[in-house]
């Protein structure tokens, strides 16, 4: 079949202008060699079938992921077996827990050296391997902007973790435990027994932060097969996953099934509404947005709180809830909560998938065995109108709050009289530098009243934006009980966080957003059900603090530091590199297709 008549009168697939160019045998012949030279045969590389990328996030050092090295052979199995040939290539590593200064600086470095590959190499279509937090929309914002062919398949939430008979959930037991430790409850030894126990085999996050919901959202947008979203690391379920995603793509090449056709404004409006029944992460909404940027969507954050406020919480999931991500995958998983949503007419469930079916056939075609107790009915959900709340007010455009982690207790301590407004003082610090040397400072005078404040934490001041508004009261507030103070930020907080805080403030201070003119002391009022938050001080005021604002001086440590930081837009629009948002559908909006 090598090189046959058919092949040759035209290109069929994109691949085959590198590797069987009948108008330029000298550069098929240079583009074609060094292919060969680990086994592959010309038979094979002209042969017309389907070059699919497996796009590797797996590595030593990005241990979330790691267990894609191995879920690729079985990738590789089904491209194999649909007719297409496989070649795998690394996407540059982000390890949410292991990155200084911030993992978040690398979703966008990720995103643009897989456009680059996407781009430049002989691939008809691409397998994005997820995980861990920021590879997935990494993953996706690549393949929106090239719009080739693309399929998720993500790696699978660890097991569930246990200890002394309590199920113990990635980073929402680092919060938890963090907070004994420093109550006195417990020691340094038992606090960490206590963390480990959470990460128990291959796998990302088990609980509903930023990795799950993620992975989540990537199956409600139609980009993985039905089901792929939850299923736990090492079951089996995942490598015969792995399997049809590998057969999968080698169809939708074939279907010429672009993100285009999937990632559209009606894939987004139902992921919105799948974030809020799920509890996702607050990493959701910047993420969300930078995807839709990239594949030129119209989306914006208030649509979050437009959207998705109003829709229940329905999955018993930590942070917002109690199960971790084996009893999610065993109750029905994304399949269960699509198949809920649509059914309460709360989907568009005409969206279509990977699989080339609807979202709602995916829905009612996946077989859902529905534990009660972990995924909800619509009628009878965990928590009614769960989603975001975007607040905005006389120091900021925008900021996100996650309503469905409010407990009880704070709504009562803080927010209850009159219903949803709370009036107090800040303390602001410089960033989690100046937290940490002085929060336990009794000059503060940090009380019940007292909302923290951070700031220099966005993608310019930090840079890539930090999680770190998630900050807990001194050591006198926690022995005395009081163990959540309402906290605001230019900075992020970890998805697995179960912090009612005001985060991801749009503009950051390092830019000169209204945050960089707070005062220690400053009195504030926040008015959850107007979604508004203002500092109480006369506008004249305000204005001279501006007028005697001068910008930080800011220090890279690393070239990309400085040119992230040159081009990086607010987490209020995605954080994206605003230059890069220009770049839409590149095959064939730039003469290739
Ligand atoms: Fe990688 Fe949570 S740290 S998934
Ligand atoms: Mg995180």
């Amino acid at each position: 079949m090598a090189g046959s008549d058919q092949t040759r009168k035209k290109f069929k697939l994109r691949s085959q202008r590198w590797f069987d160019d009948p108008e330029d045998p000298g550069m098929t012949a240079l583009y074609a060699e060094r292919y060969l030279n680990f086994g592959l045969t010309r038979g094979e590389l002209q042969s017309g079938k389907p070059i699919i990328g497996i796009a590797q996030t797996g590595s030593d050092i990005a241990p979330c992921n790691r267990h894609h090295l191995d879920l690729a052979k079985r990738v590789r199995d089904g491209i194999t077996a649909a007719g297409g040939l496989a070649l795998e290539f690394p996407i540059h590593p982000i390890q949410e827990t292991g990155k200084r200064p911030t993992a978040a600086l690398d979703r966008n470095l990720a995103y643009l050296s897989l456009v680059e590959v996407l781009h430049g190499y002989p691939l008809d279509g691409v397998v994005l391997t997820t995980g861990c937090d920021k590879t997935t929309p990494a993953c996706l914002m690549g393949a929106a902007t090239v719009n080739i062919p693309a399929i998720v398949l993500s790696g699978g939430p660890m097991l569930d973790g246990h200890h002394q008979g309590l199920l113990t959930g990635s980073g929402t037991i680092v919060w938890k435990a963090r907070k004994m430790l420093a109550a006195g409850e417990i020691n340094y030894d038992n606090f960490m027994e206590l963390v480990s126990s959470s990460a128990t085999s291959v796998g990302h996050c088990n609980t509903m932060g930023t990795a799950l919901s993620m992975n989540c959202l990537a199956e409600a947008l139609g980009m993985s097969l039905p089901g792929c979203g939850a299923i736990p690391a090492p079951y089996r379920e995942r490598g015969q996953m792995a399997y049809k995603t590998g057969r999968r793509i080698v169809e939708m090449v074939g279907e010429n099934l672009r993100p285009s056709d999937i990632m559209t404004r009606e894939a987004f409006e139902n992921a919105i509404v799948a974030a809020s029944a799920l509890g996702a992460s607050t990493n959701c909404p910047p993420h969300l947005l930078a995807i839709a940027r990239h594949m030129g969507v119209e989306l914006a954050i208030e649509d979050w709180d437009r959207i998705g406020h109003d829709v229940p919480l329905l999955v018993d999931c930590q942070p917002a809830g109690r199960f971790l991500g084996e009893a999610f995958h065993r109750a029905g998983g994304v399949p269960a909560v699509m198949l809920e949503l649509h059914r309460a007419g709360k989907i568009h469930g005409g969206a279509r998938t990977v699989s080339g079916r609807t979202i709602a056939e995916d829905a009612e075609r996946a077989v859902v065995v529905v534990d009660r107790e972990v995924i909800r009915p619509y009628a009878k959900p965990l928590k009614e109108r769960a989603g975001f709340a975007i607040l905005s007010g006389n120091i900021f455009d925008s900021a996100v709050m996650k309503v469905s982690v409010i407990d009880r207790e704070f709504y009562n301590r803080f927010l209850s009289s009159p219903a949803g407004v709370f009036e107090g003082h800040v303390v602001v610090f410089e960033g989690p530098e100046d937290y940490h040397d002085r929060i336990e400072d009794p000059s503060l005078g940090i009380d019940e009243r007292t909302v923290l404040v951070i700031r220099n934490c966005g993608p310019v001041g930090y840079p890539g934006s930090a999680e770190v508004v998630n900050m807990q009261p001194p050591a006198a507030l926690l022995k005395a009980g009081i163990d959540t103070l309402p906290t605001m930020g230019d900075g992020r907080q970890s998805g697995t966080s179960g912090s009612p805080s005001i985060l991801n403030v749009s503009p950051e201070a390092a830019v000169g957003g209204g945050l960089a003119l707070l005062k220690s002391g400053d009195p504030i009022r926040i008015d959850l059900n107007k979604r508004r938050v203002d500092v109480l001080i006369p506008e004249a005021e305000l204005a001279a603090r501006r007028a005697a604002w001068k910008p930080p001086q800011l220090v890279n440590k690393t070239p990309w530091e400085e040119i992230q930081r040159s081009m990086v837009g607010q987490l209020g629009t995605g954080a994206c590199l605003e230059p890069a948002t220009l770049y839409l559908n590149i095959l064939e909006t730039r003469g290739e297709s």
